[in-house]
């Protein structure tokens, strides 16, 4: 009988339904609809960002399914993170109430540091001049304050690797509840999972399809042969694998989509499971990280000169 696994349970307490969906690169336009789509086939987690240029529209499709009655606001499990360029203190609550003017909600239940990487208030893109060093120590205070006020449920990281999430255990009064990362079976954070389950941090993946659409990533990791000869085995596709093996790591999975039935299939990964002999054959796929945030490197501008000193040599 499998392991149902449809949700895991945060340090505060708090229920993180084990799959959301995740709106990265969902464009407006679109973003409503699939939120939409999403929830009435059952998703009760939906991964947003400031960032993503689409809470707005997130917020109308809520607000829709509040008043049509479909699910209950207290039913969902809604995620936002704190933009690069909103790092200061003063900045952290300002950010956070654009996000829920935005979501038209009173409350988030899980608010992230989006990036180790600070930048000057009010830039947008990449441009080197507009990078600051990071003061995590200072940001974090603004985040414990946000969930000591009701309006964070739970507070966390994203992208930060084992070095940088212990320098911030060990000055939180709160420790972060989620660290959400880039995580599949082609780079599957072994050692960063470690760390955070002996921290009682949850870890959450993003891209944990490998980002198949992302054209500048190229990535392969749905057409790799042990996830292909897995899905074949078990009349699954591979993506559906894909997740299943997220939850069965223990992760919970915020796989992106738009279209309908795409997004059904993401959730159709409950009612069964990847048997242990082939389980252990994940540990063959070749490791390679995707998203290796380039663009917050800089020889002379950035804290972090090389690709190295961004993820502390996780690479
Ligand atoms: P689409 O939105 O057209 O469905 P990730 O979550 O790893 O970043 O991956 C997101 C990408 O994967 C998007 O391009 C999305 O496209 C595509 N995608 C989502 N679900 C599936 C699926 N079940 N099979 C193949 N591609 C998928």
């Amino acid at each position: 009988m499998a392991e149902d696994l449809r949700c895991f349970v945060l340090n505060t307490g708090a229920k993180i339904p084990s799959l959301g969906l995740g709106t990265w690169q969902s464009e407006p336009g679109v973003v409503g609809q699939a939120v939409e789509a999403a929830i009435k086939i059952g998703y009760r987690h939906i991964d947003c960002a400031r960032t993503y240029g689409n809470e707005k529209e997130v917020g109308l499709a809520l607000k829709k399914l509040f008043g049509e009655g479909v699910v209950k606001r207290e039913d969902l499990f809604i995620t936002s993170k704190l933009r690069s360029s909103d790092h200061a203190p003063e900045d952290v609550p300002v950010a956070l109430d654009a996000t829920l003017e935005d979501l038209q909600l009173n409350y988030v239940d899980l608010y992230l540091i989006h990036w180790p990487v600070k930048m000057k208030k009010g830039s947008v893109g990449f441009q080197p001049e507009n990078y600051l060093a990071a003061d995590i120590p200072s940001t974090w205070k603004a985040m414990e304050a946000l969930h000591d006020s009701g309006k964070a449920r739970s507070i966390g990281v994203s992208n930060f690797s084992v070095k940088k999430l212990g320098d911030l255990l060990d000055v939180a009064r709160i420790p972060p509840a989620v660290n959400q990362v880039e995580c599949h079976p082609s780079w599957q954070q072994a050692k960063l999972k470690a760390f955070c389950e002996s921290k009682g941090v949850h870890l959450s993946a993003y891209s944990p399809l490998g980002s198949p659409g992302t054209t500048w990533l190229k990535s392969e990791v749905l057409r790799h042969p042990v996830l292909v000869a897995a899905a074949e085995k078990l009349g699954k596709t591979p993506a559906q694998v894909s997740l299943r093996w997220g939850l069965q790591m223990g992760h919970s999975v915020l796989p992106k989509s738009t279209n309908e039935s795409r997004i059904k299939e993401n959730f159709e990964v409950f009612s069964w499971c990847i048997p242990d002999d082939l389980m252990v054959e994940f540990s063959k796929v070749e490791q390679a990280r995707l998203i290796r945030g380039t663009f917050f490197v800089h020889q002379t501008l950035s804290q972090y000169k090389t690709v190295e000193d961004l993820w502390d040599g996780e690479i």
